[in-house]
């Protein structure tokens, strides 16, 4: 057996579960387009998707309320965490994750239809995925993580920017200074550490990027 250290392989999104229509799966095998991006992003936006970046595509959620995150320990400023009942045009990373991961939107309902071909008859997200309506039972998201926080809690580590936790690759993004889902999870590559995550968990390796515990 040859074994390959030391070289980081990056997954790519076609051959993971965000691959709609082919990689391990697929969630939507009778949708006739052969794009794996248009699901989630499209180069040429339609006026109802209101510029809701990163050229998003996929219909948002309508949920008005996920609940935010509490307990008697966390020092965070939660007042503006919420991440419901906003429109196109004005979602937080996670909200757009919570367009398919909280199962109440299709899937494949799209702003823009794909030119090649149909995206399949509409389907929610069921089982182990949907994470359903309410976020206060999962880990905070859409709030302010910086230094400041950092010295408030005192067992956090202090982002070296508003754009990522530290200078170790992979990164953990930071959203203008926001920790999100895609903080903590890379929605383009399944592969390198399973699921879809920025960091190996062997050992709470991801956890001990921010925390030190
Ligand atoms: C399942 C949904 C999904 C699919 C499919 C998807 N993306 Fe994304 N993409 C996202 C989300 C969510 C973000 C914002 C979060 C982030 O930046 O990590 C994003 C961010 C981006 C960004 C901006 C941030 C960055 O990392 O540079 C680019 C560029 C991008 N995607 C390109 C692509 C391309 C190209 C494909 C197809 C090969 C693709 N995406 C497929 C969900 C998706
Ligand atoms: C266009 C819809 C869509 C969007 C947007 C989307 N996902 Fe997913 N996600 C899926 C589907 C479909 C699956 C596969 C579910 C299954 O196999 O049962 C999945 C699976 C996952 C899994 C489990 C993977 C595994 O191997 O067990 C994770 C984790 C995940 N998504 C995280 C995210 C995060 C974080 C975001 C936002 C940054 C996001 N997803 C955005 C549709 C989406
Ligand atoms: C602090 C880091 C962190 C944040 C923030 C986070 N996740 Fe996760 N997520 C994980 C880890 C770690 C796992 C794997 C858990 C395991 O395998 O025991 C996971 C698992 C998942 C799964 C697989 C199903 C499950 O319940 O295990 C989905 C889907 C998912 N996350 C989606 C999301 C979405 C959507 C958000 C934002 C609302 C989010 N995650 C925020 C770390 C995070
Ligand atoms: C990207 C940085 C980051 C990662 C990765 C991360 N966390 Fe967090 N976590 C935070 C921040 C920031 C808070 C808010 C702390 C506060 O306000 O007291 C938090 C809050 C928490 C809380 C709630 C604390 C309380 O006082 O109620 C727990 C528990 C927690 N994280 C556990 C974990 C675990 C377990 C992992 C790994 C699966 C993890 N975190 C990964 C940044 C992170």
């Amino acid at each position: 057996m040859l074994l390959i250290t030391g070289v980081a392989y990056g997954g790519s999104v076609v051959n993971s579960k965000h691959n709609m229509i082919g990689g391990p799966g697929p969630y939507i095998p009778d949708a006739d387009t052969d794009q794996v991006c248009v699901f989630c992003h499209t180069p040429h936006q339609t006026a109802d998707a209101t510029a809701q970046d990163p050229l998003w595509n996929k219909q948002v959620t309508q949920t008005a309320t996920f609940g935010v995150y509490a307990s008697p320990t966390l020092d965070a400023d939660m007042s503006n965490a919420e991440i419901g009942g906003k429109g196109a045009g004005s979602q937080s990373v996670s909200a757009l994750c919570m367009g398919c991961h909280d199962g109440t939107v299709a899937v494949n309902s799209l702003y823009r239809t794909p030119s090649d071909g149909g995206v399949g008859v509409a389907k929610k997200l069921t089982g182990y995925a949907n994470l359903g309506t309410s976020l206060s039972d999962d880990h905070p998201i859409n709030f302010t993580y910086d230094a400041t926080l950092a010295t408030k809690d005192g067992g956090l580590k202090p982002p070296v920017s508003d754009k990522r936790v530290d200078n170790v690759e992979p990164y953990l993004p930071l959203f203008e200074g926001t920790l999100q889902c895609a903080s903590c999870h890379n929605v383009h590559d399944n592969d390198t550490y399973k699921p879809f995550l920025r960091s190996s968990i062997n050992g709470s390796a991801l956890c001990l990027r921010c925390h030190e515990k």
